[in-house]
């Protein structure tokens, strides 16, 4: 199986992936995972760019990986250093990358949508993806946690996922809860009431995490993001450990075959308990190593398109 024939001008959202574009994905990402380094295409001539505007551990340095495990050439790109401290636009700065010969940009901004309109400008023929949009869409995470879920259960159709935590300010909760119902799998939601949108309920049900957990196939744990909230000061991470986050007796509760999936980085304490985050259950580290691999998929879809 191979995704050469996937060609992706840009990769924004997870809206604009239908269920054989995300299997041809995962495949490809599977076999970049089996092959030896010294079979893995090379692609010494397409130029990439990582322009991350918001802080980034998992998705900059994964994307990094994945280009230079392609050959691509990665022109460093510091938010800090460059003149974007100097209020210069995003649309400037890719004009820029463009002007310079790079010709796909990995960004990440706390504006929601900003893609919109620079896939549609006439002053830029680079490719983009998407590497978090605020709360909207983080799709390639979506497609990393995709992957590591088919890895485990080898299907979408009837999988029980649980997304807990908190859920409005959570861009892997919006783009993972639209394209999960559109595979087929069964969503439940969970954590505070005053962190749940209605919307949320055109894609599966709300309920109190101590009904989810003998019943559910994948519990997905979301960071509470404090850095979006309006209100931190009433926060309490011990209460809510308590209410809605996974401890010791929660997880005993769990089916034999139950996977807990974090997107990272990890409260810990907080949303899950310290001893839970390398247990037997939890396939965060293996998320985190999918990432490369999804990432390399991707990036050689949007190389097809040049
Ligand atoms: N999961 C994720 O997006 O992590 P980073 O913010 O570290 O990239």
């Amino acid at each position: 199986m191979s995704n050469h024939n996937l060609i992706f001008k840009h990769f924004v959202s997870t809206k604009k992936l239908n269920s054989g574009m995300v299997m041809k994905l995962i495949h490809r990402a599977i076999e970049f995972k089996k092959m030896d380094r010294s079979l893995l295409p090379q692609y010494p001539g397409h130029f990439v760019s990582n322009v991350f505007l918001e802080n980034s551990t998992r998705t900059h340095l994964s994307f990094e990986m994945a280009e230079k495990k392609l050959g691509m050439p990665v022109l460093s790109f510091d938010a800090k250093s460059s003149s974007v401290s100097k209020g210069e636009t995003l649309l400037d700065t890719l004009i820029t990358l463009e002007a310079l010969g790079v010709d796909t940009v990995v960004v990440r901004t706390c504006e929601e949508n900003y893609y919109e309109e620079l896939i549609t400008s006439p002053h830029l023929t680079l490719s983009i993806i998407n590497g978090g949009d605020g709360a909207a869409q983080h799709p390639t995470q979506s497609m990393l946690d995709l992957m590591s879920m088919y890895e485990c259960f080898h299907r979408f159709i009837g999988l029980k996922v649980a997304i807990v935590g908190d859920l409005i300010h959570s861009r892997v909760a919006h783009s993972n809860a639209e394209i999960l119902a559109r595979l087929g799998a069964k969503l439940y939601f969970s954590g505070p009431r005053e962190w749940y949108e209605e919307d949320f309920d055109r894609y599966g049900e709300y309920l109190p995490i101590d009904e989810l957990m003998s019943q559910v196939d994948v519990l997905m744990l979301l960071r509470v993001q404090l850095e979006r909230h309006d209100q931190v000061d009433s926060f309490d991470a011990e209460t809510y450990h308590r209410l809605y986050g996974l401890n010791i007796e929660r997880a005993d509760r769990l089916q034999e075959h139950a996977i807990i999936m974090h997107p990272a980085p990890v409260n810990r304490g907080v949303e899950i308990a310290d001893e839970l985050v390398m247990s037997p259950h939890s396939i965060i580290a293996e998320q985190m190593k999918n990432g490369v691999f999804m990432r390399m998929s991707i990036l050689e879809a949007v190389m097809n398109g040049k």
